[in-house]
């Protein structure tokens, strides 16, 4: 979209020690030659948030978390809120990702006071959408999204808090990518119904992002697609030239 950057925002899920630091490293020096004009973030384990924060200072590159609590602090045993990620260096956290919504059961309205608890810590939150496998045979695509966006993208969403993150369940880690026709669809789709749901103004600046499967080979074409501002990338966020590589396709 003409008057939006981009933003290229990666996800390590469950994977990287701190080992892994030295390749955060190689993004952050190369992200500002790799990128033309886009943001860029990587979500990393909590675990490794504060030094990741200390490893891209001085660069572009930000750093974010990937899940919180809604809460602020509490009897909450093994969760994070987004203020503690903001104290390590957060500037962004995930918030419904499928395999939270799979793995962990959360409903829309738990994303949505997630997203809010994000907002309140001061972060962006990249909230992610898409539909299973088996509903988008059953021709139901729409309706999900538009269910999903309604229930967790809460009121008070604007452009500078938000990020949505459209992630066809079935395109996660497989290798396959929805064509290039239903993407342009689904992302269209989905600027309209915000239209709706949030007005033009908000609607029409808010970035929003195609994940599942973007790799350096495959990131000019979903990149340039109307609509597509960006991507969340999991597998090919792990590696310096896979990253800069979709950063440079921009
Ligand atoms: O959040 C990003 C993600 O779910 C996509 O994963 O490995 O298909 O790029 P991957």
């Amino acid at each position: 979209t003409p008057n939006i950057k981009p933003l290229i925002a990666g996800n390590w899920k469950m994977h990287g020690t701190s080992a892994s630091l030295s390749s955060l490293e190689a993004m952050a020096t190369g992200f500002a030659e790799a990128a033309s004009d886009a943001d860029g973030v990587i979500c990393v384990p909590a675990t490794l948030l504060e030094r990741a924060a200390g490893v891209v200072e001085g660069s572009s590159l930000q750093v974010g978390g990937q899940d919180c609590h809604p809460a602020e602090k509490g009897a909450h045993t093994g969760d994070i809120s987004p203020e503690m990620l903001s104290d390590c260096g957060a500037i962004y956290v995930i918030v419904g990702h499928s395999e939270r919504r799979a793995d962990h059961g959360e409903s829309d309205g738990v994303v949505a006071d997630k997203a809010k608890a994000a907002w309140r810590a001061g972060l962006i939150a990249i909230i992610c959408i898409g539909e299973t496998e088996a509903q988008r045979k059953a021709g139901e695509t729409f309706n999900v999204l538009e269910e999903q966006m309604a229930g967790s993208v809460p009121a008070g969403a604007s452009a500078t808090n938000t990020v949505i993150a459209y992630e066809p369940v079935w395109a996660i880690g497989t290798g396959l990518t929805p064509e290039i026709a239903d993407i342009e669809a689904a992302h269209a789709h989905i600027r309209q119904h915000l239209r709706k749901q949030l007005g033009a103004e908000t609607a029409d600046s808010m970035r929003l992002l195609y994940g599942g499967s973007v790799k350096p080979g495959n990131a000019g074409d979903i990149l340039s697609v109307e609509n597509v501002d960006g991507a969340l990338i999991g597998g090919a966020s792990l590696k310096a030239e896979d990253y800069l590589g979709i950063v440079g396709s921009v």
